[in-house]
């Protein structure tokens, strides 16, 4: 990425329906809050925004199962979100919310620009009514089978499990989720965005960085799953996509357009025109200009999402932009896949998730230990997974174990051989340095070796490799604890009390850094970090950028004589039982269903009549002995009794069910299906049998007791 004058970092405005948990922190607001961090430390002009999302279906179906007002969820919600972003120590500049008359006139003002300028088009269609409850169902009002991938539990406005975004009409077998129904169509007046009328730009755009003549972002820096998706999208072939809802929950369309009577803006207009919502109010409160950060090239403006929101910013919203004419466009969207939990796709409504602010109740103090594991595990390109095990290593091995142990004993010797004065030391004086045993290092050299590592660990930042960044930082620490094991101060303080002032001195240095360099991770670690060395709590200006010059130079970060504090514990063990704590309340968070999680009606077959139905002799039977055929892993070769005589009959359940299992059962058989070849044997009927959704059988049969051969109808 080229260098921008400024940086404005957006986090997706989740939406105000329910708590956060791990998975919202591993897509959108992690990274985001790490990468702010840095470039802070940097020295850098960022401003980090988000807030709530509080329009749309996802809100008003929730306050309707909860029996209150949309206002009173979304209020509900925008305080949980701010209080826990902020416990987490997600560190926003503005956190705002949609509901806000500034975001509303923003947004409105949008809308009345693009109207004017002829970017809408204007047009009536047929869209799917619930007669019921007398409502137009758009996006999540409306439910059914993914034409893409057959997820049967897809949006009127996108699938959740393949990420397609979608069309009510799309879906087949659509239901209301309001009322359960098949819904009618009715005519009804929409703006739309011409989509497709913005295809060639957007595919230049996204695939090459270019617009109007000029490279606005680099394709290869971009994440390679990011850019499949937005080809595939445009593959696809991009539609015209309304604007404008029939709802009354929502940012009214401006009064002075003609027809806007009972529309509201589409909730994915509304929502990322937030961003820009939030900036205004974040310049309100600091005095300063907002549209230094959305219409000046010098920004560079970067999306944190997780990846069920690529399309709407990568595409759409670019064209909302675009389309209004005085923005600036995305530099990158480096979009997080999704994070499961102990083996299982993260799920609300089923309480399969780890939620924020129980986590933060639960196992108070321990804010950065969250933020380790979960960085460590970030599903950067792909999905990753948490688990509490996994958690638990992550903080005794590597947190206690390592950057604690290490930061510790450093305290303990300096206060211990120095009065926690940083020892003074020749500068000539070497001492054993880690990689070679035998051979003596320098404490300008190992500053420099800092400074390698350091610019690394900014490196991978500057790339959103979060994860490996992290692990640059545990490097460091490794390092430090190999230089203090090389050297043994403990052991050599007596015959050569000059070297280890020399490698005491360094490791100050060492720990000075791990101040900075952990502080985008883990930024109460940092602030223990920088108490400890009696040195003030990071602003986040520039320290890091400062503390890079002074290594290059081979300056120590502590002066000699600086003295520091007392030596604490910046990390404690966690132990089994606290684990399987978290382990068993997930277990008893039984996977019971919400009601907007109904089956779906499926397609039944065509129609048949009575007499069709007639043709069919249907008859009780007993396997009375069954066998697998070679070579055909699905069937068996079983033979029916029916009373009158036997049959031969070969069945596809040899997946599930062993022959020895199958003998002796009663069983309903189609007596006269035309007799058909398999595998060389002649089967002379066909058993019924039901299957479910995972594709598991069960036997049909007449109750226990049953005579063979009777007529089953
Ligand atoms: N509320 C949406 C979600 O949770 C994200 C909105 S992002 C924004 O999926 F761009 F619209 F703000
Ligand atoms: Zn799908």
């Amino acid at each position: 990425m080229r260098e921008f004058k400024r940086i404005l970092v957006t986090s997706a405005l989740p939406y105000a329906n329910g708590p956060l948990h791990i998975g919202h922190l591993a897509g959108a607001y992690l990274s985001a809050d790490v990468y702010v961090r840095f470039q802070r430390l940097m020295g850098k002009d960022i401003v980090f925004v988000c807030g709530s999302d509080e329009h749309g279906a996802a809100i008003t179906i929730k306050a309707m199962k909860e029996g209150l007002s949309p206002q009173q969820i979304v209020d509900k919600y925008h305080a949980l979100f701010e209080k826990t972003f902020s416990r987490i120590g997600i560190s926003f500049d503005m956190y705002h919310r949609t509901s806000e008359p500034l975001h509303h006139e923003t947004s409105q003002e949008f809308f009345r620009k693009l109207y004017k300028k002829g970017e809408f088009q204007e047009k009536e269609s047929e869209q799917y009514f619930d007669e019921e409850a007398g409502q137009f169902l758009a996006d999540r009002y409306i439910m059914g089978t993914c034409p893409k991938c057959g997820n049967g539990e897809a949006y009127g406005d996108q699938c959740e499990k393949c990420g397609s975004s979608l069309s009510p009409t799309d879906l087949i077998n659509p239901v209301s989720t309001l009322s359960g129904k098949k819904p009618v169509l009715k005519t009804t007046k929409h703006w739309y965005l011409p989509l497709d009328q913005y295809e060639t730009w957007l595919r230049k755009w996204i695939e090459t960085g270019e617009l109007d003549g000029k490279v606005l972002h680099d394709p290869d820096v971009w994440k390679n799953h990011v850019l499949g998706q937005c080809k595939s999208w445009l593959d696809g072939g991009l539609q015209p996509r309304a604007m404008t809802r029939d709802l009354d929950w929502g940012v009214d369309v401006p009064r002075d357009i003609k027809g806007h009577e009972g529309k509201k803006l589409y909730v994915w207009m509304d929502a990322p025109i937030g961003y820009i919502s939030s900036t205004k109010q974040w310049a309100i409160n600091n005095k300063k200009n907002w549209k230094k950060y959305w219409q000046d090239d010098e920004t560079a403006l970067i999306h944190f999402i997780g990846k069920d929101n690529i399309v709407f910013h990568c595409l759409i919203f670019p064209a909302i932009l675009r389309a209004h004419g005085d923005y600036i466009l995305p530099v990158n969207v480096p979009a997080n896949q999704f994070m499961n939990l102990e083996g299982k796709k993260i799920s609300t409504s089923r309480n399969w998730a780890v939620w924020v602010h129980e986590y933060l109740d639960d196992l108070p103090g321990r804010e950065d230990e969250l933020r380790y594991a979960m960085i460590k595990n970030m599903p950067e390109l792909k999905d990753s997974e948490f688990t509490w095990k996994g958690y638990q290593d992550a903080n005794n091995n590597e947190l206690v174990n390592n950057l604690a142990n290490f930061v510790n004993r450093v305290m303990v010797l300096a206060n211990k051989y120095y009065d926690g004065k940083v020892p003074a030391f020749d500068e000539d004086m070497d001492f054993i340095g880690p990689d070679d045993q035998y051979e003596a290092a320098f404490h300008d050299s190992e500053l420099l070796r800092l400074f390698d590592d350091s610019h690394e660990l900014c490196d991978f930042l500057r790339k959103f490799d979060f994860r490996s960044a992290q692990k640059v930082l545990m490097d460091i620490s490794t390092r430090g604890n190999q230089i203090l094991q090389f050297n043994e101060p403990w052991k050599t303080i007596k015959e050569n009390p000059e070297a280890v002032k020399a490698v005491l001195n360094l490791c100050l240095q060492y720990v000075a850094a791990m101040a900075i360099l952990s502080r985008p991770f883990l930024p109460f670690t940092s602030d223990k970090i920088r108490t400890l060395l009696n040195l003030p709590h990071l602003e986040e200006k520039g320290e890091l950028n400062k503390m890079l010059d002074q290594l290059s130079e081979g300056k120590p970060l502590l002066k000699k004589g600086h003295k520091i504090g007392e030596p604490i514990h910046l990390f404690t063990r966690i132990d089994d039982e606290t684990i399987q704590k978290q382990i068993d309340k997930l277990a008893g968070s039984s996977p019971v269903e919400e009601p907007s999680e109904k089956p779906v009606a499926p397609e039944l077959k065509p129609e048949v009549t009575y007499d069709d139905f007639q043709k069919l002799d249907i008859r009780t039977a007993t396997i009375i002995a069954a066998e697998k055929i070679e070579k055909a892993d699905k069937l068996l070769k079983l033979t029916l009794d029916l009373g009158f005589e036997q049959r031969t009959v070969v069945s596809g359940i040899a997946e599930h069910y062993s022959p020895e299992s199958v003998v002796g059962r009663k069983v309903s058989l189609l007596a006269n299906l035309a007799p058909r070849k398999m595998r060389g044997v002649e089967s002379q009927g066909m058993i019924l049998m039901a299957e479910n959704g995972d594709g598991k059988l069960s036997f049909v049969s007449a109750e226990d007791g049953w005579a063979d051969g009777q007529v089953i109808k």
